[in-house]
């Protein structure tokens, strides 16, 4: 049997900004749950939630202090649960963010090893003595600085590659291992479909600690080639073991941020016989220009990586780079509108399981924080340096035209995106021309054709280098998709007996009337195209 999240559209959630449902300005569980009507409408099937576990804040709930409980601020382990049942009575499986490359500084785990070297919890952490110099050059990401800090107690240093309120684990020692392992089983006994592991191929350090080379790449990998810190070989065991918890549970999925820039890395972690990670994280659309040949060659690398039998997967944006309708923003803003819906039609038709980030499905984009509103770590401490912080694509979702969109009752912990008024569920539901319209029809397109789901997929050379065309099929259905980047028209022409004939069943263009295709198409500026081939 097809397993589910080779069929699933994914919808990620960052809980802090999609709804609250108690007024306290941060959104909650049971705010996710008030709108699972409205996500089963859109279409989607599967959610990642970002954080919600215990803790300190310091890097919003990437840095938790029990991995058992919910934070008081999204609810509570009850609302946990009847968010998981709900979401379940719609058809809709639920993955949680594992975030087990290091804890809060502020863990039971981390302040009885910080207290004595003696203690059981010592041996969960990465320690090098006081005295004497740094081990080697490895930074801090978010302080921009070494990651070497002092812990007065016990005459040490501990190592946090991310801010120092995140001392990095030892999954060298058998005992931490063994703790993340069950954390894994408590909440596949709660009934959560899977996992995001948070920067998953970092668990493991060199052995020697030998210092990173230099990289001319400062974003995000400020000047090193992290190959000591990162990407050991090492990791490969304990994606094993957590596969084989995965199947034991049985239905579970496991989808690593595998942090390399080269797919070969990424696509390693699946394993030698597929009995690793299901899916690693593909982000290398977050880093492709406007081009149609940018994403032709990005797919074509990640699919050529892959090892036999794994599945791929697509991401426009996250809670980490800025928004998509952002990125490929022009200072025309029909011109950026039609990219984002071009962009759209091409997540959800091609060969993989698209990632839609909250918010991506109204064409949100990111607009500058004022210095006084930040607040991620990064953010501050790269300010005034514009796009580097993460503030922006992380603005509360868009409800309503209402105060605050209809996102919460009292004041929301990041200021919402001036387009709020117009840019709406409320607005772009009653709209059959909206982005939002487009994403369910889309949506709905995908979940009726088996060629758009599961089909192989085969790129077609026109002779518009503009337009990036491909070809859809399994048994005798065939989807061809056209899409065009260029801001002019653009001709393809179905030459060929393989190709003749067809219907179009979608545009992102509101102006086209569908209908039959003829042998020379002549596609709008930014225009996209989903036909059936007979
Ligand atoms: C990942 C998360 C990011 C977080 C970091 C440290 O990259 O996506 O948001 O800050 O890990 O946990």
């Amino acid at each position: 049997m097809r397993e589910w999240w080779k069929d699933a559209v994914f919808y990620q959630i960052y809980p802090r900004s999609f709804m609250d449902s108690n007024g306290d300005g941060i959104g909650d569980l049971a705010g996710i749950e008030s709108k699972l009507d409205y996500l089963s409408g859109l279409g989607v099937n599967a959610l990642w939630i970002s954080p919600f576990f215990k803790s300190p804040m310091k890097d919003f709930g990437y840095d938790v202090s029990d991995y058992r409980d919910v934070d008081p601020m999204f609810g509570s382990l009850d609302d946990c649960k009847r968010l998981i049942a709900a979401a379940h009575q719609r058809g809709i499986r639920l993955l949680f963010d594992l975030v087990a490359n290091h804890s809060s500084n502020e863990h039971a785990w981390f302040r009885a090893a910080s207290a004595a070297k003696g203690a059981r919890e010592h041996g969960y952490y990465i320690w090098k003595p006081l005295a004497g110099r740094k081990p080697n050059n490895w930074k801090s990401l978010f302080e921009l600085r070494s990651a070497w800090y002092p812990n007065k107690a016990t005459g040490e240093r501990y190592l946090a590659t991310f801010t120092r309120f995140q001392p990095e684990f030892d999954w060298r020692n058998p005992e931490l291992r063994k703790e993340i392992y069950d954390v894994m089983r408590f909440w596949y006994g709660i009934g959560v479909d899977g996992f995001r592991l948070d920067v998953a191929t970092a668990y493991f350090k060199d052995e020697r600690f030998r210092s990173n080379p230099f990289s001319w790449n400062a974003v995000p990998d400020i000047f090193q080639r992290h190959i000591y810190d990162r990407n050991r070989p090492e990791v490969h065991e304990v994606f094993k073991d957590m596969r084989r918890i995965a199947d034991e549970a049985g239905e579970r999925v496991l989808i690593g941020e595998t942090h390399g820039q080269e797919a070969q890395l990424a696509a390693e972690c699946h394993g030698k016989s597929g009995d690793e990670l299901h899916m690693a994280f593909n982000f290398d659309f977050l880093n492709q220009p406007w081009s149609a040949a940018a994403f032709r060659a990005s797919a074509e690398r990640w699919y050529a990586a892959l090892p036999p039998g794994a599945w791929p997967n697509f991401t426009l944006s996250n809670h980490d780079r800025p928004r998509a309708a952002f990125r490929f923003r022009t200072g025309d803003p029909l011109v950026t509108e039609a990219r984002a819906r071009l962009a759209a039609a091409m997540l959800l038709t091609l060969r993989g399981s698209p990632f839609v980030y909250y918010g991506e499905e109204l064409g949100m984009g990111c607009q500058r924080i004022p210095k006084a509103a930040l607040r991620d770590p990064l953010g501050i401490r790269t300010w005034p340096l514009g796009f580097l912080g993460r503030d922006p694509e992380r603005t509360p979702m868009q409800w309503d035209a209402s105060a605050n969109s209809g996102f919460t009752s009292g004041r929301p912990w990041l200021p919402l995106n001036r387009d709020y008024v117009s840019r709406n569920v409320a607005a772009e539901a009653a709209e059959p021309d909206s982005i939002l319209s487009l994403y369910k029809r889309l949506l709905a397109l995908r979940k009726s054709r088996a060629s758009l789901r599961e089909g192989e997929l085969a790129f077609l050379d026109g002779e518009d280098r503009e337009v990036l065309a491909y070809l859809r099929s399994a048994g005798k259905e065939r989807s061809l998709v056209l899409l065009n980047f260029a801001s002019r028209p653009a001709r393809f022409s179905l030459a060929g007996p393989a190709l003749a004939g067809g219907e179009i069943l979608l545009s992102t263009d509101a102006a086209r009337g569908l209908g039959e295709l003829g042998a020379e198409v002549e596609l709008a500026p930014c225009e996209g195209l989903i036909c059936d081939l007979r």
